[in-house]
């Protein structure tokens, strides 16, 4: 209810619009418009009520709810139903619930604040309130299981050339798809499948950014690796915006590999990867090892060159980077 009436608030482009004529589009009563006004005035909508005039928007927050992201949104089937929510645990846990229900491809979940966020390799997320943006997006895509690590890929390219080209950040991907900016995390990606054998029934792609954090908020463990946008650029970024762009370079970039394979995003990703010819040290979960990041396979493999002169294949994993 509160999504058609900012919708219809919206619509008049800042003039009035009576009481009766929002009760009759809405098909409720005085009292219970009055009552959704008023809560969407605590979420931070600016709506003037007179008695003779009705009601009209002055301003809105720059809260990711779903009637702001929709406003101007350009996607087919990203991010056209978007679940909002004051905090989750974890935005892909919840999308993966969605997801085995059946909701559509492009299902986007967005939590202001996760007490139980999840990143790559066992490790927890940093998401506080207000500050970020957490969200997963469901994917149904047609292929092969064995094809379904290269959708990491095309997410770090989609959001890398969504940063920079909306909020002018160089951001780099680190192998495989954190997002840096001057060497430090500002984004990560998490990635998680479910499928049978040869079929993938969905997957969810969660996407944590650092947009409003200073440095002071991020956690002590943290703060010399990891940066936000606001720390970059200087100023605060508006993330309702931001979330429009990052939904939009997501399904261009996820339907160039859909249409034209993989060939086309592992060439971006190749000009935007920061760690290749590089001294590098490789995490798995089993070893760490030295060596030198010589390339990505035509799958997306690294191939790192160790000390003693052998090729590693890695599918899996993380690389830090050496001095050279
Ligand atoms: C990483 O370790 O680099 C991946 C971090 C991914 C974090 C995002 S935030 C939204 C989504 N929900 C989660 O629980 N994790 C991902």
């Amino acid at each position: 209810m509160k999504n058609k009436i900012i919708d219809i608030l919206k619509r008049q482009n800042g003039n009035w619009i009576s009481g009766e004529a929002l009760c009759r589009e809405l098909g409720v009563s005085r009292t219970a418009v009055w009552k959704h006004i008023r809560g969407l005035r605590e979420g931070g909508y600016d709506i003037e009520a007179r008695a003779n005039l009705g009601y009209r928007l002055l301003g809105s927050p720059d809260v990711p709810f779903p009637a702001e992201v929709a406003s101007g949104l350009s996607t087919v089937f990203t991010g056209r139903r978007i679940e909002y929510f004051r905090d989750l645990p974890s935005t892909n846990a919840e999308a993966k619930n969605l997801a085995r229900e059946g909701c559509a491809e492009g299902t986007v979940v967005i939590a202001e604040c996760q007490n139980g966020g999840r990143g790559r390799m066992g490790r927890s997320w940093f998401s506080p309130g207000n500050k970020g943006l957490w969200f997963s997006i469901v994917l149904r895509p047609p292929v092969n299981p064995v094809e379904t690590p290269q959708v990491t890929m095309v997410a770090a390219v989609a959001v890398a050339t969504a940063l920079r080209e909306h909020a002018g950040v160089p951001a780099g991907i680190k192998w495989p798809n954190d997002i840096l900016l001057e060497g430090k995390k500002v984004c990560g990606i998490l990635v998680e499948l479910n499928a049978e054998a040869d079929r993938v029934d969905f997957m969810v792609a969660g996407i944590g950014l650092n947009v409003n954090i200073s440095r002071d908020e991020f956690p002590p463990e943290i703060r010399d690796i990891a940066t936000s946008l606001q720390i970059e650029s200087g100023r605060p970024v508006s993330r309702v915006p931001l979330l429009r762009a990052l939904l939009e370079s997501f399904e261009k970039w996820y339907g160039c590999w859909l249409e034209q394979g993989f060939a086309p995003v592992l060439k971006k990703w190749r000009e935007l990867c920061i760690t290749l010819d590089c001294p590098v040290t490789v995490h798995t979960m089993k070893e760490s090892f030295s060596g030198h990041a010589l390339d990505v396979d035509d799958t997306g493999a690294l191939l790192v060159r160790t000390e003693d002169g052998a090729i590693q294949r890695l599918i899996a994993g993380e690389v830090s980077l050496r001095k050279k």
